[in-house]
């Protein structure tokens, strides 16, 4: 999908996945209970999921995964380099997946904010998003991984205090 001149959106191709993960950690988008490459596997093995790629003159200059459950889309791990903010790479993103929902048949495109994150909320308000009423509630599945997660966000939280 092409935006401008120079600014495209696409589905990420195979040698592209290092450079997604590297700009994903360069946007502090990932967390050490959350495996980005992991990530990206599962949603290269399903059909109801996909990585998307913005690229100025040919340089992968933003990333986002998207996907729907048979029901409502989603977007995650939306990023745009930081020298590359402000140029509308984030907005081409948001569009592109809201495009690949859309011909999916997903009506609706859900996402999550932290509360405190103003500045993506600006980001999204722009965008059209609404906030809802509902809280996101979640369970890790894997018993072990969720003594895992609850150790490693305790690490975090107390690293971010520091
Ligand atoms: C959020 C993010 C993806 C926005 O990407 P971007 O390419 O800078 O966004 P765009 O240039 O398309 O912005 C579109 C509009 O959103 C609004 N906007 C974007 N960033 C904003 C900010 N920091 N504060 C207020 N409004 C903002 C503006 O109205 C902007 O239009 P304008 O530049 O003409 O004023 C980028 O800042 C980012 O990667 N942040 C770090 C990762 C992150 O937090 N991702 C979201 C996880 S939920």
């Amino acid at each position: 999908m092409r935006f401008d001149d120079t600014l495209t959106v696409d589905e990420m191709n195979d040698a592209e996945r290092e450079a997604v993960v590297a700009l994903w950690t360069r946007c502090g988008l990932t967390r050490p209970w959350n495996d980005p490459v992991a990530d990206v596997a599962l949603a290269e093995a399903t059909e109801n999921a996909a990585v998307l790629v913005a690229r100025r003159d040919g340089r992968i200059v933003g990333a986002a995964m998207t996907g729907h459950d048979g029901h409502r889309g989603a977007l995650y791990y939306l990023g745009v380099d930081p020298d590359q903010r402000r140029g509308g790479v984030g907005r081409a993103l948001v569009e592109a997946a809201e495009g690949w929902c859309r011909a999916r048949g997903a009506p609706k495109l859900n996402l999550l904010v932290r509360a405190e994150n103003q500045a993506v909320l600006a980001f999204y308000a722009a965008l059209g998003y609404l906030p809802t009423d509902s809280l996101s509630l979640y369970r890790t599945l894997d018993p072990d991984r969720a003594e895992q997660e609850r150790a490693q966000k305790a690490a975090w939280a107390a690293a971010i205090r520091r």
